[in-house]
């Protein structure tokens, strides 16, 4: 029988690897309902590879929008839900926090809420349509900042400090208190900084890159010395689909590839990627120490024991390997980089660093 699958933002970064890897390589028998709203964060390019593909349903609509998100549960009857739709970017959630409240906190509820209208059956042992989950995709940034030592655990507080982290945790308690009260079977899995093909060029991976192969400066917030976690976005997409079929519901799960680096360690490692494979004349000193950016947390490093020990989940994919693979994906793809930075990302990039 075929499992529906809907999964909410599945045209940005992480949602359309999510959406490749499913199709392409790991299920068979599988349908996949794509409902994203395409913001600038949005492309339809990142999907090309499942043109004429049937078993990907694509639905261009807002994940607020409660009778398109109702008939989409009643016509698809989809066995899973997996959440990527949110606004994603920190810079942009100091400039302008309403849209990130309405989308990742608003929207949240409203699928949780469709979910448990369509998932409802009273006479099933759990309450629910046996075998249904819903997961929401969470980040680290939930808990906060951490100092040189130690990690964060599924047990650590939540403490976030931007307003994209505080909207992000605003629905994983939401999606706790949907478990909590009605037992609608949810998982909340948390992982570190991604990297890969598709990432839009706001992140610092994709951005660092794009200035450095046009020889702008590469603005690093404040003294470049704070720490990220960097996650292959295979092994992130591997590990969600793990919590969907195996997770046990009301738990979270962190996720984070053992990866710490900081800034300017990636920023450099770019800059000597590019000045050995594709133009000599780059180098370290198109770095640019500019403001900080506000709120800005130190660091973030995950333990990820616990899908390890529950779900035997290992991230694959080692950093230097991963991080050649992704510079390899931008290089060949360049009229990609060169079609999302046109336009609207011109006025976004004087926006947010015109006066640093
Ligand atoms: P992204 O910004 O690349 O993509 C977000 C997608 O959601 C876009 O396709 C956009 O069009 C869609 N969207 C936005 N608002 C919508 C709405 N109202 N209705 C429907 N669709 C809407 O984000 P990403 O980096 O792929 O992140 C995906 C998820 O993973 C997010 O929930 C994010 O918080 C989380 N996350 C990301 C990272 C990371 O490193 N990128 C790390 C931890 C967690
Ligand atoms: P980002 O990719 O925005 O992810 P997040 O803020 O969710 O961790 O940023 C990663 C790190 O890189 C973060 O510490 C901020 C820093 N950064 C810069 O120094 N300069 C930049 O232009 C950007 C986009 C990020």
């Amino acid at each position: 029988m075929t499992t529906t699958y809907l999964v909410t933002g599945g045209a940005g970064f992480i949602g359309s690897n999510f959406v490749l890897g499913l199709l392409q390589n790991r299920k068979r028998d599988i349908r996949v309902v794509n409902l994203d709203k395409l913001t600038y964060a949005g492309n339809l390019a990142n999907l090309g590879a499942l043109e004429g593909d049937e078993r990907h349903i694509f639905v261009q609509a807002d994940i607020c929008d409660r009778e398109v998100v109702a008939a989409l549960f009643e016509r698809w009857q989809p066995r899973y839900v997996v959440n990527f739709a949110a606004e994603s970017h920190v810079d942009r959630s100091i400039e302008d926090p309403d849209v990130f409240v309405r989308t990742n906190v608003g929207g949240t509820v409203t699928l949780l809420q469709a979910a448990k209208q369509a998932w409802e059956q009273p006479a099933e042992p759990l309450g629910y349509r046996p075998g249904v989950r819903f997961l929401q995709v969470s980040t680290d940034e939930v808990y906060g900042s951490l100092g040189a030592e130690g990690f964060f655990t599924e047990d650590t507080p939540l403490d976030p400090h931007s307003p994209y982290s505080a909207s992000k945790a605003a629905a994983d308690l939401l999606a706790q208190a949907f478990f909590d009260t009605y037992r609608l079977p949810v998982n909340i899995t948390r992982c570190s900084n991604n990297y890969g093909p598709f990432q839009f060029p706001e992140k610092l991976i994709p951005l660092m890159l794009n200035n450095a192969l046009q020889h702008q400066p590469l603005p690093v917030y404040g003294d470049g010395l704070q720490v990220r976690d960097w996650l292959y976005v295979e092994d992130h997409c591997r590990a969600i689909e793990l919590v969907l079929e195996h997770g046990v519901a009301g738990e979270v799960y962190n996720i984070g590839g053992h990866n710490e680096r900081t800034n300017l360690q990636i920023v450099q490692a770019i800059l000597a990627y590019v000045a050995k494979n594709v133009d000599k004349v780059v180098d370290d000193g198109l770095i640019t120490h500019v403001t900080d950016r506000k709120g800005h947390d130190r660091r973030y490093g995950i333990d990820p024991r616990k899908i390890g020990e529950a779900l035997g989940w290992q991230p694959q994919t080692a950093f230097e390997q991963g991080i050649v693979r992704t510079l390899d994906w931008y290089l060949a793809h360049q009229d990609w980089l060169a079609d999302v930075t046109s336009g609207a990302y011109l006025s976004y990039y004087q926006k947010i660093y015109g006066d640093r």
